[in-house]
């Protein structure tokens, strides 16, 4: 055979064995620690009165091209399906979203509350913290412009946060403010069409080194780059509101009013011991419009935890529709690692609470018995294909980890009293049908 043909069928084997790269494989206990996170997520959404709601895992590309912005664009899985149509998997919800709220904008109450947990699709390099599916936590509310909006969406990314264990010491959330550097960029003469680009290298500024950012500035505006340089790295460095009004020359004292409000507010919610000023957070994606923020472990040390900020304008220019908003996403690959490394994932117990044990003469009472119990929410197993002698089974039931076992022989169906024997003290109770479901619950 060619070596060509080889090659092909190693490659073939390869691609059978394992998922696609950036993709992941959930065994049942790693399943169980993303269900964990959604859990605690709908418990602190649902605490703030948010409602969930799903959108399609399939997009027309055009949704994301014109409103993610270049980053994402570029790391899009889209393809043309069999109609010919240039689609996209969603690599993020907040396009999808925002067409669905335009589309009953008239009809739905205000403030709107929205939640969901759904896989995301980035064309990344696979690394710690990054891959290819992932799945988002995405909490927005829309139709409010006061920064109590603002306030409201960060303390519930906190609450998650702390929901699931983590303290002030772990994670912290860097907030920054798009509308202060749209200023600064607009008093160095920058006109509008130009902010997506500027906003764009200082995203990049701290990957990137000084000369490369200085290049793209020297693109951006050929006279001021040095200039431009220097007062960026004043600005990406404020951690105060002090800072800020230094740094700025309190020029937009209207925005150091709602900065003030705003870190009031966060003050009453009880959040300021987990937040950080740092205004070189200002995010890749396209929409923003006013106050952005990621969290990060304390340490700095993995990619963001989450990632959200104020986007005004979205509904505007997608759909016509005059309706401000902000919001965030959690994901669950570096949330999932650093609950993993703080050891906050309680232990994963997939076991049943009761294992059933019966012969072949007594089935047609331990059958409607079993389907009693599982109506009433008792999760059960026994042997179903009948293999096992009662000494196999009450091992299959001690390796199962099941809490109890139930007998049920002849003897125990003649007399109506069954054996339910707690598996980890050896104490064993007999017991009428009817006692059952409580001793179990
Ligand atoms: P984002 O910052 O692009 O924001 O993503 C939010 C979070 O999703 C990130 O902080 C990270 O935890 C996770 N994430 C992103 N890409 C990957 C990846 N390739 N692998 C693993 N995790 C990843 C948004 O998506 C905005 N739509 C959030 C938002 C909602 N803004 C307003 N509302």
């Amino acid at each position: 055979m060619r070596s060509v043909d080889n090659e092909f069928m190693v490659l073939q084997r390869l691609l059978m064995k394992q998922a696609l790269p950036g993709f992941r494989d959930l065994y049942p206990n790693s399943c169980a620690i993303r269900n964990y996170l959604f859990q605690n997520f709908r418990q602190a959404t649902s605490s703030f009165g948010f409602e969930e709601f799903d959108g399609p895992l399939l997009e027309p590309l055009d949704l994301f091209v014109e409103k993610s912005g270049e980053e994402i664009v570029s790391q899009l899985f889209s393809f043309s399906d069999r109609g010919g149509r240039a689609v996209a998997l969603r690599p993020e919800l907040t396009p999808t979203l925002a067409r669905m709220v335009a589309a009953r904008a008239a009809t739905l109450k205000r403030p709107i509350r929205w939640c969901n947990v759904g896989e995301h699709f980035r064309y990344e390099r696979p690394q710690k913290g990054r891959l290819r599916s992932f799945w988002q936590m995405n909490a927005d509310l829309l139709g409010g412009s006061d920064v109590a909006s603002d306030a409201e969406i960060i303390t519930l990314l906190v609450s998650v946060f702390r929901q699931v264990g983590l303290g002030a010491d772990d994670f912290v959330v860097r907030i920054s403010d798009r509308q202060i550097w749209m200023d600064f960029f607009g008093k160095f003469g920058l006109p509008v069409e130009q902010m997506p680009a500027a906003l764009g290298i200082i995203d990049k500024f701290e990957r990137d080194d000084s000369q490369e950012s200085k290049k793209k500035l020297e693109e951006l505006c050929p006279n001021l780059a040095t200039e431009l340089f220097a007062a960026i790295n004043d600005l990406r460095q404020c951690r105060t509101l002090e800072d800020i009004k230094n740094v700025s020359g309190k020029q937009n004292l209207c925005r150091m009013a709602d900065w003030e409000k705003f870190l009031q507010l966060l003050n009453d919610l009880q959040v300021t011991p987990f937040i950080q000023i740092d205004l070189s957070i200002v995010r890749g994606l396209a929409y923003y419009t006013g106050f952005v923020f990621e969290a990060f472990e304390r340490s700095g040390q993995s990619r963001a935890l989450a990632g959200g900020g104020r986007y005004d304008d979205l509904l505007e220019k997608l759909h016509k529709v005059s309706m401000p908003a902000c919001g965030f996403a959690i994901g669950d690959v570096t949330l999932g690692l650093l609950l993993q490394e703080k050891q906050l994932i309680p232990q994963y117990n997939g076991a049943p609470r009761l294992f059933v044990i019966f012969s072949d003469e007594t089935q047609k009472v331990a059958l409607p018995l079993c389907q009693n119990l599982r109506n009433r929410g008792i999760s059960l197993c026994y042997d179903f294909d009948r293999k096992l002698s009662f000494s196999k089974q009450l091992r299959e039931a001690n390796r199962s980890k099941a809490a109890f076992a139930l007998f049920i022989g002849t003897d125990e169906v003649a007399s109506g009293k069954f054996t339910l024997k707690d598996l980890s003290s050896g104490d064993a109770q007999i017991l009428a049908d009817h006692e059952l479901f409580a001793a179990l619950s």
